[in-house]
């Protein structure tokens, strides 16, 4: 059967990548629209990509006043910047939330209307063009097609997607990851895991992105507990990165499932952080999903070498959900309460956030029926 495989334009990864790119920047345009974090643009990563460009005399502008959530007031606000600005490309710098902006920002400058209108169609057109540079190890936003907005009036998050939400070029240099404090390695790390995982299970997993998840999964199983004790260890932060790139490669092509569909709603409401959501959610959205397919959930324990081959299918998959547990134990994940989520408030949005959840598609990628009632069962697990 066919399918497609789709991935940036360009990547360029390890140290000094963006210093090997002047090519590149000089070919995606005049003028960019620098669209990044208050955090990150007192950050050396800033400073590398604007002495660049100040090199190869290519002006910008700097849009950053980006929240955790970028909604689509920021998206409107960004576009006003770009095009006020003369702008005719754009550069994502930092975490997943200016990357994503930066894409959301790149709609609306090509589409007419709110750019949540967007949601659930597939985005086509001419974008204007972008590179995107991480500055952490998650997402994966600079490999895959998707941008993720909140739509403000109604406080829901939005998938977006598209081929032309992929990057012309992608910079992947691990070094600027290493200044990332333990929470937020956690947190990313642990989305970028979850991306692996549901990839490797989804029912559009294919032949080319079961050896990037699983060579995700792998690495991030290792090298995240070692970027959390230290995050100087630069071996760990590169292996991180390359994951976190993989991983989105692998959602790109075969799509997130019930985790990642049942995250968002608890992300908008309760504003987790999405990585924090996911491993909230991750041992036991994968212990009902691989009830549903023990061959498959076995086969990857198998292949990160948490069962053997003289384990059952069951017993197998059984080993990854605990190894899952013990990780977002020794990596001290909160939960929900510890998170500070009132029960009585989270225990009143369940029906509504497992409709949100069944509406967004992403529980049908899952090898395994999902009714609404598993998922308000799942959702009264966490408290
Ligand atoms: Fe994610």
């Amino acid at each position: 059967m066919a399918f497609p495989f789709v991935t940036p334009g360009r990547t360029v990864f390890g140290e000094g990548a963006l210093e090997t790119c002047e090519k590149d920047f000089l070919a995606l345009g005049h003028k960019a629209l620098l669209v990044t974090g208050n955090v990150v643009k007192k950050g050396v990563a800033f400073a590398k990509l604007t002495a660049l460009l100040q090199k190869l005399s290519i002006g910008y502008e700097v849009f950053s006043d980006i929240p955790a959530e970028p909604d689509d007031a920021m998206v409107d606000a960004g576009a006003s910047a770009y095009v006020n600005g003369g702008c005719d490309f754009l550069i994502g710098l930092g975490g997943g939330s200016p990357l994503d902006c930066a894409k959301a920002i790149a709609i609306k400058a090509a589409i007419p209307g709110n750019v949540c209108d967007q949601a659930g169609k597939e985005i086509a057109g001419a974008l204007p063009p972008f590179a995107l540079i991480p500055t952490t190890a998650g997402t994966g936003s600079e490999a895959t097609k998707f941008t993720v907005i909140t739509d403000h009036s109604r406080g829901a998050k939005l998938l977006l997607k598209g081929d032309v939400l992929l990057p012309k070029l992608a910079v992947v240099d691990y070094t600027y990851t290493l200044s990332s404090p333990p929470a937020l390695t956690v947190a990313t790390g642990l989305d970028a895991l979850t991306h692996a995982l549901e990839a490797y299970t989804s029912r559009k997993a294919n032949a080319m992105t079961d050896p990037l998840a699983l060579d995700a999964a792998k690495r991030i199983f290792t090298a995240l507990p070692m970027a959390f004790a230290n995050g100087e260890d630069r071996e760990a932060r590169e292996s991180m990165s390359i994951a976190a790139y993989e991983a989105g490669v692998s959602i790109c092509n075969a799509s997130v499932t019930l985790v990642h569909g049942m995250s968002r709603p608890i992300g908008a409401r309760f504003h987790v952080p999405h990585g924090l959501s996911n491993a909230m959610l991750l041992s036991s959205c994968l212990r009902f999903a691989s009830q549903g397919a023990p061959e498959r959930f076995a086969k990857l324990s198998r292949e990160i070498g948490f069962a053997g081959i003289e384990d059952s299918n069951t017993h197998a998959a059984q080993a990854l959900v605990e190894k899952l547990t013990e990780l977002t134990v020794s990596l001290k994940v909160p939960t929900l309460a510890e998170y500070g989520v009132p029960k009585e408030t989270f225990v009143a949005a369940i029906p509504q956030m497992a409709l949100e959840a069944q509406q967004s598609g992403s529980p049908g990628n899952t090898l395994r029926e999902v009714s609404q009632a598993d998922m308000i069962d799942l959702y009264h697990q966490l408290i």
